[in-house]
């Protein structure tokens, strides 16, 4: 059957929903691929100097990858889907946010959505990859390097505490692409150039 595969491009098309873009339009912001690290993220937006704007976009961009997976968890069954079409329709949507259909395929890096998809796959995980993702933006004060070590050590928990499978492999897809889209940032931080957490960007209002 073709229905975790429509699932999927469902989920991209879900994805594909920019909202550090539309957050932004919507507020009255400059398009935040006009300043800072130019990423259409929630941490770029937050260089804006609107913590509303940059909330809202985390919250919607998270949700985009959650919802998306809480419903194949929640009425999949009944159509035969399972954990391998939860995993494919969030991984649809990350891909969505990274090459969004709707914005010329010019996306963000991930971690909003990806967060997103792994608390619809595995509550727990979530939670232990966002704690992750808290203790090192808490200590370094970067978002970048948070996303980083909590991307290379989601698929790294789930293989310890749960088990191979589909959630795992999407998790180490998600991993991999999402540290590869932090290619400029890794080289920032390595430079000791990397923006800190709070920190506004020249020409954002
Ligand atoms: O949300 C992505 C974050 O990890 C880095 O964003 O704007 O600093 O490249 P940015």
């Amino acid at each position: 059957t073709l229905l975790p595969l429509l699932a999927a491009v469902i989920g991209y098309l879900i994805g594909s929903l920019s909202f550090a873009v539309i957050v932004s339009r919507a507020m009255g912001l400059s398009d935040p691929r006009s300043y800072g690290s130019g990423n259409p993220g929630a941490t770029n937006v937050l260089r804006s100097g609107n913590k509303v704007a940059a909330v809202l976009t985390l919250v919607f961009d998270a949700l985009k990858g959650y919802l998306p997976v809480l419903a194949v968890n929640l009425w999949g069954a009944r159509y035969g889907l399972g954990e391998g079409a939860a995993a494919l329709v969030g991984l649809g949507a990350f891909l969505g946010h990274l090459w969004p259909v709707f914005f010329k395929f010019e996306g963000g890096k991930g971690v909003a959505t990806a967060a997103g998809v792994i608390f619809g796959l595995n509550p727990l995980l979530g939670v232990a990859t966002l704690a992750t993702w808290g203790a090192v933006a808490w200590v370094s004060r970067y978002s970048s390097l948070a996303a980083i070590v909590a991307a290379a050590l989601a698929p790294m928990y789930q293989l310890l505490i749960w088990e191979a499978g589909a959630t795992a492999l999407a998790l180490i897809i998600m991993g991999l692409l999402l540290v590869w889209r932090h290619q400029a940032n890794i080289q920032k931080l390595m430079a000791g150039t990397e923006s800190k957490l709070g920190q506004k960007a020249a020409g954002a209002a």
